[in-house]
Parts: C-alpha cells; sequence; structure tokens
C-alpha cells in the first residue's frame, strides 16, 4: 500500500480476483497486527454482499489473537435473523463461527423488521468506538456503499448520526441500516473490494469523478480501492 495521504483515494490495480483477494487478506492481517501492537485492540468493519466471502474464509486459517479483534458491520438487510440474506449470516458462515473471536466481540446490527430501532441501538452499539481501525466496504452497480444509496441522505455532515435507517433500498430488501458516511470515514484505514464485470461502470463514475456514495467515503489517511484490471480497460 502506498504511504496514507489524507486526501487521496488510491487505486490498487490486480491482474484477477485471486490476486485481489490475496492482497486483501493481507492488508486486513497487517491493519490488525499493527492495531494491536499500537492499541492492544482491531477494530474492524465488515463490508456485505458476495465480494468479501471468500476473503472471509481465508481469514479462518490466520495466524492471529482473535482475542482482541472487535467486529461491527457496514450496514445489514432488515429481514428477520434466521435470513441467509443477513450480512452477519455470510461473515458468521465464512469465517466468524470458525475462529474463537469472543461471542460479546463480534458486533452484529440487530436485525428484525424496524430499521429504525435497529439504527437507534446500533447507534449505542458503536458509542466509544472511534474511530475504527479498518473499515471493508464493497461498490454496488449504482455506486452505492454500505446501504447508502443514489439519492438517499448519506449523513455525510461531520455532526450527522453514525447509523442510518433506510426504508426504500433499489436492492431487496428496502428495509437497512447502514452507517453514515461521517462514521465511515472516522477511520484509520478504508478499503474498497470491487470486483465482477457488474462494478464496470460504476468504477469509471467514480474515477470520472461523479458524485455516487463510494466517492463520499474518504478515511482519516484517504482511501485504498483495491480492483481487478478487466474494470478499468
Ligand atoms: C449489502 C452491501 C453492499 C455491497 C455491494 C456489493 O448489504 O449489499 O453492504 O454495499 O457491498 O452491494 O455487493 P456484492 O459484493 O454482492 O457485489
Amino acid at each position: 500500500m502506498n504511504a496514507p495521504d489524507p486526501t487521496q483515494c488510491r487505486w490498487h490495480v490486480y491482474a484477477d480476483k485471486a490476486a485481489l483477494q490475496d492482497a486483501a487478506v493481507s492488508a486486513i492481517l497487517d491493519s490488525a497486527a499493527l492495531s494491536i501492537r499500537e492499541r492492544d485492540r482491531f477494530n474492524l468493519v465488515l463490508a456485505g454482499g458476495e465480494t468479501p466471502r471468500e476473503i472471509y474464509q481465508r481469514l479462518r486459517s490466520a495466524p492471529t489473537d482473535w482475542s482482541l479483534w472487535h467486529i461491527y458491520f457496514s450496514d445489514e438487510r432488515c429481514v428477520p435473523p434466521t435470513e441467509a440474506e443477513l450480512n452477519s449470516h455470510m461473515a458468521g458462515e465464512a469465517w466468524l463461527d470458525h475462529v474463537p473471536i469472543p461471542r460479546t466481540q463480534i458486533h452484529i446490527i440487530p436485525s428484525g423488521p424496524r430499521a429504525d430501532k435497529a439504527a437507534e441501538e446500533y447507534a449505542q452499539t458503536l458509542r466509544g468506538v472511534d474511530p475504527f481501525d479498518l473499515t471493508l466496504l464493497g461498490l454496488g452497480k449504482d455506486g452505492h456503499t454500505a446501504s447508502l444509496f443514489p439519492g438517499n441522505e448519506w449523513g455525510v455532515a461531520p455532526d450527522s448520526p453514525d447509523t442510518l435507517a433506510v426504508f426504500n433500498s433499489p436492492v431487496r430488501p428496502p428495509q437497512r441500516v447502514t452507517l453514515s458516511v461521517a462514521r465511515l470515514n472516522r477511520s484509520r484505514q478504508i478499503i474498497f473490494l470491487v470486483s465482477g464485470e457488474s462494478k464496470r461502470r460504476a468504477v469509471a463514475r467514480w474515477r470520472a469523478g461523479e458524485h455516487i456514495p463510494a466517492r463520499a467515503i474518504m478515511g482519516e489517511n484517504g482511501v485504498d480501492v483495491l480492483v481487478e484490471s478487466s474494470l478499468l480497460s
């Protein structure tokens, strides 16, 4: 990774998905080692969606002190707790159910029918967790990230709430909870994981400077975007 620059969006290009996943696993473990060395704790925010699945699976065998990891989520779908489409369900099945991170240190966003109630509850969970050490994010084909969608409130102003309730997601389910831009930006490091042909247009819009939600994200030391080379040609 390049030297951190608070204003820079750094694009890291990889020949294929496997190389991107290798880089992501290394970056996550490097961030964990640094945070644990400096603060005896690693506050990590997980991206939802499918892109991170194999990266999470590969973390199962990581040589690390899991007792110092604290897991948070960038967003969650408001569906019954048994639903497989929950981001916390994917992370658990792929990784968290297979490592000894204390269950009290895995902070899932409450699922269920009420996005506004879940958002309020999660805002309480986030109190005092500032900044995150590393935030992982995905990119939607419309340029969304987390559950920050075009045309909605993104919570950019520094005094924005930490969490937002979404009732009109264009990607099912309609109700979601998302961390705000302001809260996501309070991260020492932010890494986007961008893979898959469906992201081509969103990547082009982002690099052309268009006002998409992903572009509003800027951590304390900039942003690192891991992207497959095929999406840039
Ligand atoms: C979600 C995610 C969302 C996701 C992107 C990319 O709940 O869906 O938080 O922001 O990261 O939509 O999803 P894929 O990785 O499945 O392409």
